[in-house]
């Protein structure tokens, strides 16, 4: 869950350090930084606190790195009631370093502790990162008819290691990658 705090240390990373376009939709026009775009991402997290089970589906946490926010995930329920959704978005002063592929490994492991059997992704063509991110982790990818949208979808182990199991994750205030997968 993203807290007050943690949202105001979130909203300060994406739009010190982050492209507009790879943390919201195109709320207003134009490229960059708007109020628009800051007031959905404050709405986004605020009305995913409920978590996943809550009726918009979806839980969000922080990345965070030596506690600071360097990005955010997500997992979202979908129309089939075994594949969940995922999303991340890195800070460019952390791209680079095998973070983002390790946050990915612990969603999926959340996401098997979730009961999923499969995880989707959505990316496009031209992303310079997720793609390959995506196929070294095990995804599959779709092209789309328009050659730009790009599908991903893993299946998952039927049970994540009981080593690798984190309860109450819905409840953490932050995700903390670093300290999480080397526990
Ligand atoms: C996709 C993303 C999470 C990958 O995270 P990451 O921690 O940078 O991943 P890696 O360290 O494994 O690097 C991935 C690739 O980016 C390249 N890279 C290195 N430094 C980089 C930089 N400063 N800027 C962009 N890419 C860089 C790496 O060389 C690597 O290339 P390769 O796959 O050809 O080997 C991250 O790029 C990101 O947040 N992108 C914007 C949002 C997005 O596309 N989300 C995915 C939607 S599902």
């Amino acid at each position: 869950m993203v807290d007050d705090a943690v949202l105001e240390q979130h909203v300060h990373a994406a739009t010190s350090d982050a492209a507009p376009d790879e943390v919201t939709p195109p709320v207003s026009p134009g490229g960059s930084w708007t109020a628009a775009r800051v007031g959905w991402l404050r709405d986004f997290h605020h009305g995913r606190r409920a978590g996943l089970d809550a009726p918009a589906g979806e839980a969000t946490w922080a990345i965070v790195v030596d506690e600071t926010v360097v990005g955010s995930v997500r997992l979202k329920h979908t129309d089939e009631p075994d594949l969940l959704e995922t999303g991340i978005w890195l800070t460019r002063r952390v791209l680079g370093r095998g973070l983002g592929p390790a946050v990915m490994v612990a969603v999926l492991q959340q996401a098997t502790v979730l009961g999923a059997a499969r995880v989707r992704a959505d990316t496009t063509a031209g992303n310079a990162a997720a793609p390959s991110v995506l196929r070294r982790l095990g995804f599959t990818l779709t092209v789309g008819k328009d050659g730009h949208d790009v599908q991903a979808t893993v299946s998952l182990l039927p049970r994540a290691p009981r080593e690798h199991q984190w309860t109450n994750l819905e409840r953490d205030t932050v995700l903390s990658a670093g300290n999480r997968l080397q526990s």
